[in-house]
């Protein structure tokens, strides 16, 4: 078997079984690890069209004392839960909508049917954890026995809003977005404070043609949401398909750094840039006058299909590269680039590329270092470029000297890597965890390799393998703060 054991259901939960552990784990790392993604990709007897469509199922790594628990558990969420009594989807999901005749249409048209399908992260509220998807509607869960509390709506305004808020312990606050579509189509950017549990509006930036965005980049003074020319034409949103096919590529938008003051909410600066299309952000930090933004950068918007279930199933699905870039961008605004949130000028903010080879699901020290300057980054990346596999090895950037390291074994598929950090040290003093499908051995495996070496420490085999999923969280017992946000 290869990789595409991955993209297999998962039949059995476990409810909390011993792993064995090969080699020895740090005395000091000590915490759960919690992850999400999906567990099926089917709807009945229906194949779902997508990865990002498959029914969320939380998997918990508990590592104390030495010693490593694990569970999984499908999430009860509504959409999963109408699958397991109708044999049919009930909700629209990312790539792949229910079949519905005229009247299925026009109650979405009066009532969106957002999904609660929250297959993509986790996250540690003050009132408790949720599990996330780009949907407004989240779904509580206990940490401890993976079990399903119900299914919330934020109460952040627009459709879609980010699976990746910004966790900023100095403020002891929270940021994400919202995108807003229909009447008054653009960005609400707010913030949770730590004390009170309702989000505040933090500003608003309107636009046109919203763009899909999934992260964004957080400073100590603002926020950078940068908005690829992937940009939806609204009434395809009404029509019968589902939501990333109402969006389109146009190239000759640029693509546009929109700069965010977190303190007035205003824009102060709107700059452009070649296209490119990008899910994910790694760190971003203020330096000199201008922001230092670093991200991993796709030339174009074929990732999305590249995705879809049909290629990642074929035994050498064609994916394209992700770059490692960084772009300086100016916090005034210099006028050149096109002033306010619809500016337009020609591109003039150009990058440097950290890392030319594959690289995803970038990781870096978050608790420490996020809108800091910092000089490691961490994720699933591939032997070849472009890869001619899926994510086959993980590496590790050194962003000052531009050197990496990477871990990989024959038939060993990683997923996302977090950083833990030792109790005090250098910034990659620590371990980095990440759950392995071993397609070999038709399991997987928890992996710690030592942050500094990139050199394994121990490994847990489980006793199904977990298919391929997309973000967790570390949480330390003494304090449970955040791998990532
Ligand atoms: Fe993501």
């Amino acid at each position: 078997m290869d990789h595409r054991l991955g993209f297999e259901p998962v039949r059995g939960e476990c409810a909390g079984v011993s792993l064995p552990v090969e080699g020895d784990l740090p005395n000091w790392l000590s915490g759960t690890l919690l992850r999400n993604g999906p567990g099926t990709f089917e709807a009945g007897d229906r194949r779902l069209n997508h990865w990002f469509d498959g029914f969320a199922m939380l998997r918990r790594f508990a590592i104390r004392g030495g010693r490593v628990t694990y569970a999984n558990r499908f999430l009860r969420s509504e959409a999963h839960e109408h699958v397991r009594e109708h044999g049919e989807l009930g909700f629209r999901e990312f790539a792949t909508d229910p079949d519905t005749g005229l009247v299925g249409r026009l109650e979405r048209l009066l009532a969106p049917n957002f999904t609660d399908n929250a297959c993509v992260n986790v996250e540690a509220r003050r009132d408790g954890f949720v599990a996330t998807t780009e949907s407004p509607r989240v779904v509580a869960f206990d940490p401890g026995t993976l079990a399903t509390h119900g299914t919330t709506t934020d109460s952040t305004p627009g459709a879609t809003r980010t699976v990746h808020p910004h966790h900023d312990p100095r403020r002891g606050e929270r940021v994400g977005y919202a995108t807003r579509f229909g009447r008054d189509p653009g960005y609400t950017i707010y913030r949770t404070p730590a004390v009170g549990a309702e989000p505040e509006i933090v500003g608003e930036v309107s636009v046109d043609e919203p763009a899909y965005l999934h992260s964004f980049g957080l400073t100590e003074r603002h926020v950078v949401l940068t908005e690829g020319p992937f940009v939806v034409r609204p009434l395809d949103l009404l029509r019968d398909r589902p939501v990333i096919e109402s969006f389109e590529w146009r190239p000759e938008r640029g693509t546009r750094f929109l700069v965010v003051d977190r303190a007035s909410g205003d824009v102060a600066a709107t700059h452009r840039a070649e296209p490119f299309f990008v899910f994910h952000h790694v760190n971003a930090f203020e330096t000199g006058g201008e922001i230092v933004l670093d991200l991993v950068a796709y030339p174009d918007a074929t990732v999305v299909d590249a995705l879809s279930l049909d290629n990642l199933r074929s035994p050498a699905p064609d994916l394209p590269t992700g770059a490692l870039r960084r772009y300086r961008l100016p916090i005034e605004d210099d006028g050149e680039s096109g002033g306010g949130a619809s500016g337009g000028g020609a591109p003039r903010i150009g990058f440097e590329t950290l890392y030319p080879g594959h690289i995803e699901l970038p990781t870096f020290d978050y608790e420490r270092r996020n809108t800091r300057p910092y000089r490691y980054v961490y994720g699933v990346s591939n032997r070849e470029r472009p890869p001619a596999d899926f994510q086959n090895q993980l590496v590790k950037v050194d962003v000052g000297t531009r050197t990496t390291r990477t871990w990989s074994e024959p038939d060993a598929y990683p997923g996302e890597p977090l950083f833990v950090p030792a109790p005090e040290g250098q910034e990659d003093e620590g371990v980095v965890l990440s759950v392995v499908l071993d397609a070999r051995a038709e399991r997987s495996f928890l992996v710690v390799l030592d942050a500094a070496t990139f050199a394994e420490r121990a490994r847990a085999p489980t006793p199904h393998p977990i298919p391929f999923g997309f973000h967790g969280q570390f949480y330390r017992d003494d304090e449970p703060t955040r791998s990532m946000a």
